[in-house]
């Protein structure tokens, strides 16, 4: 089978999520978020994610969770015994994600954290996570401007580099060190890629490009990072 095929044959089989979003500061599903979900459908078997045991994998954290797409998703396929966790920063994409949740029948399955990163992580979930994925806001700002709200959705800084260099510094500690963990994160071409995988490298994490997709006018890349 070809991969336009398989992919074909994996959506059908595993499909999007039905997402609604009726706030105008809430990110509506992209390409980037699209491209963690065709990642995920590919990677997924009874036993593996990603070549981790799924029965290994206790808790899941879909940080930047927006409409709740990626955590939606991953309780609706139902492969995973493990609790997922969806956090932001903003009040209202916690409500619409609770609010998909909902429509997509899954009764409040998922643990939602409303926190800038893991500021207001409750301290039992340190050590916890064997799987992060975040979409951050990745794009450079054009210029400096007032932070309105609705910056969070897109915007990285002046070098896209802002949050997830932020990231970097603190998901170490959120990570089950006695297991093996996967970090998965969007960058783009217009992020300041050597300064964020020379930050990454320097946090101890080893970083691989898994996929990319080209976009209007940037490439955006699917990566996964590890613990040295
Ligand atoms: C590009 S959107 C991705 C949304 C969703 N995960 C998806 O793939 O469609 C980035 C998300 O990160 C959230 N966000 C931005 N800064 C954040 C921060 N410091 N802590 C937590 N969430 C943040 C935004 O509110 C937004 O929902």
């Amino acid at each position: 089978m070809n991969t336009q095929i398989d992919l074909m044959y994996m959506k059908e089989k595993m499909p999007d999520p039905i997402i609604h979003n009726p706030f105008e500061d809430v990110y509506s599903p992209s390409d980037d978020s699209f491209l963690i979900l065709d990642f995920i459908r590919s990677k997924i078997s009874q036993e593996f994610f990603d070549e981790i045991p799924i029965r290994e994998i206790e808790n899941i954290l879909d940080l930047g969770t927006g409409t709740g797409i990626v955590a939606i998703f991953l309780e609706l396929l139902n492969m995973f015994p493990s609790k997922i966790y969806a956090s932001d920063i903003l009040q209202n994409a916690i409500k619409c994600a609770q609010i998909n949740e909902k429509r997509n029948n899954i009764d409040n399955k998922i643990n939602y954290i409303h926190s800038n990163l893991f500021e207001s992580f409750p301290n039992h979930l340190k050590d916890s996570f064997e799987i992060i994925i975040f979409n951050p806001p990745y794009l450079p700002s054009i210029k400096r401007i007032e932070r309105k709200r609705i910056d969070y959705l897109w915007d990285g800084g002046i070098d896209g580099l802002k949050v997830l260099s932020k990231f970097f510094s603190q998901v170490e500690r959120y990570l089950n060190h006695q297991k093996k963990c996967h970090i998965y994160y969007i960058c783009s071409s217009n992020t300041n890629l050597d300064e964020l995988y020379k930050f990454i490298d320097e946090n101890g994490f080893k970083n691989e490009v898994l996929l990319n997709r080209h976009i209007f006018f940037e490439d955006i890349f699917l990566n996964r990072a590890t613990l040295k």
